[in-house]
Formats: structure tokens, sequence, C-alpha cells
């Protein structure tokens, strides 16, 4: 146990990304590194994400949510659109996906828009969820004040015998959204401190791909 923070010090050594390896397309290049991260094993969930948002208050706020698929469109994750994060991207749909993969020394930080996916769509990933995720999305009114841990195991058991050998509807205020990056940034940790850092923005409809100083 160390009380001085300090003294967290770490090389990095495990890979280095150039000009000559970093691929055109930010998508493929996400694509390569999570498939790297997944291969390399050591972290739990390598589909963790920080989703910041800016809230309706005016302060970002970043929270972990489960990246549930990624296309040539964006990345997808599933939520409550009640939720504080459902408001904030109501009101501003301007937000960024944060990875950190610490087993390769890893972050990748996506910018984009998040808009709603389509109901089929949300229905179908609430379709394949365990019954047990399922009911609990009913119970849980996302970001309320609730009085008591009680009043989630009460519904819980009320609604496990509701719906026994029924099918579960997918709650209406439930669903997904896709995040449509407008900007990506692949990072490497390096010896020194001088680290890889590649960024992709949209000139018109081209990607220009920049070195940024660590
Ligand atoms: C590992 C992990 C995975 C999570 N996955 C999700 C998720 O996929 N969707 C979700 O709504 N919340 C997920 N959460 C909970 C969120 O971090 C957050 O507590 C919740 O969405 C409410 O956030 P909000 O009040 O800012 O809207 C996850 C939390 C952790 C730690």
């Amino acid at each position: 146990m160390r009380d001085n923070l300090h003294d967290y010090r770490k090389n990095y050594k495990h890979g280095s990304l150039d000009e000559e390896s970093v691929d055109p397309n930010p998508f493929q290049q996400f694509r390569t590194w999570f498939y790297n991260v997944q291969n390399a094993g050591g972290v739990d969930e390598v589909n963790a994400v920080t989703l910041s948002t800016l809230g309706v208050d005016g302060f970002p706020k970043g929270r972990v949510v489960l990246l549930k698929k990624y296309d040539e469109n964006g990345f997808y994750f599933y939520t409550n659109y009640n939720s504080e994060k459902g408001k904030s991207i109501t009101v501003h749909n301007k937000v960024c996906l944060s990875f950190f993969w610490p087993n390769i020394e890893r972050q990748v930080i996506i910018k984009g828009t998040a808009e709603p996916t389509s109901e089929s769509d949300s229905k179908n990933y609430f379709a394949s969820r365990p019954k047990g995720s399922q009911l609990g999305a009913l119970v849980s009114h996302q970001s309320t004040v609730i009085p008591n841990r009680d009043v989630l195991e009460n519904e819980l058991k009320a609604l496990e015998e509701n719906y026994e050998g029924q099918e579960v509807p997918k709650p209406e205020d439930w669903g997904g959204y896709l995040v449509r990056p407008i900007e990506f940034e692949f990072w490497q940790g390096r010896p020194n401190r001088l680290h890889d850092r590649f960024r992709y923005r949209m000139e018109g409809y081209d990607w220009v791909i920049e070195r940024l100083a660590p």
C-alpha cells in the first residue's frame, strides 16, 4: 500500500505506432488495436469505455459503458434514454469515448455525435440479453433517486413472477446510441514519456492523419 503516489511510475515499452504502420482508415486502425488488446489478454472488459457527455448543468461527466458493436458507421452502446447521460445527449449530442487498455499501454479517444439507434436495433440487442439483465432494465429508472435497495429487489421479484415463462418487452426508454466519429486519437505508450499519438480528423470526406506531441 503506497501513500505517496509520486512513486507510481511506469516505463511504457509494449509497442509503437508510426507513419508507416498507421492505417489510413481509423476504423481499421481501431479494429486492429481492439484485436491486439483482446489477443494480448489480461483485460477483463476490453469493451469498457468511458463515455463523456456535456450535462444539462454545463458540466462534463464521464462514466463507463460497454461497447456492444462497432462498424463503418461508428460505435454502439445501450442504456436508458432517460438517464442523466440520455438527457445530456438529447441537449448536446457531442460526446467522447475513451478507451484505456493497460495490458498493451494504449489509449483511444473518439469524439463524435451520438444518435439513438433504430427501434429494431434496440429490440434485437435487448432480446439477446440474459433475462436477468432484461428485468433489471425494466426495474431501474436509471439515474433517478430511490429511497433504498429494497425497492429494486422487490420490483425485480414481482417482475420475475409476472414474466415467468414469458418474453420480457424492451422498456420504451431503453435502447442504443450510435456514436458517429469526427475525430480519433490513437495513443501508444513509449519509453521516457515520448509516446506515439496519431490523430485522425475529418476534412471534407477524407481523414487527415497527424502526429501529435506527447
Ligand atoms: C464496467 C461497467 C460497465 C457499464 N456498462 C453500462 C452500459 O453498458 N450501459 C449503461 O447504461 N450503464 C453502464 N454502466 C453504468 C454507468 O457507468 C452509469 O453508472 C450509468 O449508466 C448511469 O450513468 P448516468 O447517470 O450518468 O446516465 C457500466 C458501469 C461499469 C463500471
